[in-house]
Formats: C-alpha cells, structure tokens, sequence
C-alpha cells in the first residue's frame, strides 16, 4: 500500500495508470475524513472486490463544517486508519492537505439549488456546498471508474450521484448499505463522542424511524428521551432523521439516519 503526503506524486502516478477505460487496470475509490469503522470498511471491501486497484482518501474537509466545535472534535486515528486499510488491500491513500485541495482558496464551489436546501441543507447551512465542491475535486484528481459511498448519508449520496450525472462526470457512483451496531445505531465516526449516557440513548434513532409511529410522534418522543431534533421526515418513501445528544466532554453530538419504508411503517 502507498500512502501519498504530495498531491503532485499522486498526480504523476495517476498518469501512469493510463487513461480511458480500456486495456488498463480498473481504479475503485472511497473517499472519507478518516476515523474509519465498520461503514467505511464495507465501502473499501467493495472497491477492492470489484477493482484492479482500490484508492483511499482521508481528508477532514473543512468548508462542509458549519459548527467549529464539529471541526475542533473530529477524530483523528490515522495510525489505526492507515494499519485497516492495509489490511483490506487498499492500494493508495491519499492524505491531502487544504493548500493543495483549496489552491484557490474555495473562490470556486459547486452548489445545488434545490435538494440541498431541505434535511440536512436546511439545519447546516453551506454543508452540501463544501461536499459538492471537495467530491468533484476528489473525483478529478483521483479520476476513479467507480467511486462508493454509503447509504447511511443518503441525501449525500443523491446530491453526488445527479451530480456526477449533471457535469457529465465519467464516474460510476456506488450506494452501499448502511453498516449498523447490533443495537441498530448506524457507525459513525462521530459515535466516539458519544459518552455513556449519550450513547446508551442513541440507538433510539433507528428504532423509532423503523418502527410505524408518525414523524410528528417520532419527534415527541425523541424529544422526551433528550435529543434535540433537527428533523425527521419521510420523503419518497424513505424516513431521514438528525438528532443531536449532549455529552459531558464533546458538546452536543449529532447523529444521522434513514431507512426505506416498508408498508406497515411509517406515515
Ligand atoms: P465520512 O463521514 O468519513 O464517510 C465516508 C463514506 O463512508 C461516506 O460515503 C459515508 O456515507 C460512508 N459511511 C459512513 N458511515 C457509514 C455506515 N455506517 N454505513 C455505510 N457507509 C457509511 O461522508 C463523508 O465522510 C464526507 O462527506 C466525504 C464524502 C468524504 C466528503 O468530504
């Protein structure tokens, strides 16, 4: 595995994979922020299976954090990380850095107008603007025939997948299941801020979007058990959710989720 510090090396490496996708070694790619688990580990399992050559990045991009203490308290377990995706049979992971990524200094940025704005879009201001933006960056700099990511941040995956169709991007975008606890609470990086309290509480999330309670009663009683709701909301038969948890040492934590409808739940 080649762990790659210069966007430039990356970038005379990349040249000589080839162009095109005939007569060359197919290239898979997952891009992350690191502190990887279980959820990541499924994304890079699948490159690897359906790819000549797996590449990994790991890069905490700053322009989709609204909320600095979220920034300040991501985790960092780059040694863990980096030990994971050797054994997985990743090939390359990149670790850029912001100069590199933001040469212009985000003067530029994709921005959608519609989708983005609701879920998520409404409560984070300017958060999808920063994904879109670093996501194309991402794709044409590691220009990867296929590129996977989870279902667990669905409204992200839809924004990346009818981006790539809107630029004309020649990418596959791959949707993989949300990996889940065996309580049900969806892997998150952020679930390591969780303390005791907070994380005995967050399973709850998935067991009552799963379950055939109204949106509005979800929202109840997600309220009376402690969290405080930024939405849940049923959308084309698919119930979204964000709610945050107070922790002793890491502030507010706020967790994500969603699940497809079956007939017996939901509104
Ligand atoms: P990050 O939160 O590190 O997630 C990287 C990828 O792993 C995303 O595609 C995410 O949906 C997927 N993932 C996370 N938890 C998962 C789970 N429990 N099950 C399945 N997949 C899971 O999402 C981002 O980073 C960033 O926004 C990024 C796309 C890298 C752009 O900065």
């Amino acid at each position: 595995m080649k762990v790659i510090h210069q966007l430039d090396e990356w970038l005379a490496l990349r040249t000589q994979l080839g162009q095109g996708s005939l007569g060359r070694a197919s290239l898979g790619f997952v891009p992350t922020m690191g502190a990887l688990h279980e959820g990541h580990f499924a994304l890079l399992r699948r490159s690897v299976a359906e790819n000549d050559l797996t590449a990994l990045s790991i890069y905490v991009n700053p322009t989709q954090f609204n909320n600095p203490n979220d920034l300040d308290n991501y985790p960092d377990t780059l040694d863990s990380d980096l030990a994971a995706a050797e054994a997985l049979g990743v090939d390359y992971v990149l670790l850029p850095k912001y100069e590199e990524i933001y040469s212009d200094d985000f003067r530029y940025e994709v921005k959608e107008k519609s989708f983005s704005t609701s879920l998520c879009g409404e409560h984070r201001p300017g958060h999808f603007d920063g994904v879109l933006t670093v996501v194309m960056k991402l794709l044409n700099i590691v220009r990867p025939d296929r590129a996977y990511f989870g279902e667990k941040d669905y409204q992200q995956y839809l924004l990346i997948r009818d981006m790539v169709a809107a630029f004309f991007m020649p990418v596959t975008i791959v949707g993989c299941p949300t990996v889940r606890e065996s309580d049900g609470l969806a892997l998150s990086s952020r679930n390591l801020n969780l303390d005791v309290c907070s994380r005995s509480k967050a399973p709850l999330i998935h067991e009552l979007i799963s379950s055939d309670r109204s949106d509005e009663e979800v929202i109840t009683a997600l309220t009376a058990a402690g969290f405080e709701v930024d939405y849940i909301s049923t959308i084309e038969g698919r119930r979204f959710a964000a709610a945050s948890l107070q922790t002793t040492e890491k502030g507010k934590v706020r967790l994500i989720d969603n699940v497809p409808l079956t007939k017996e739940t939901g509104t």
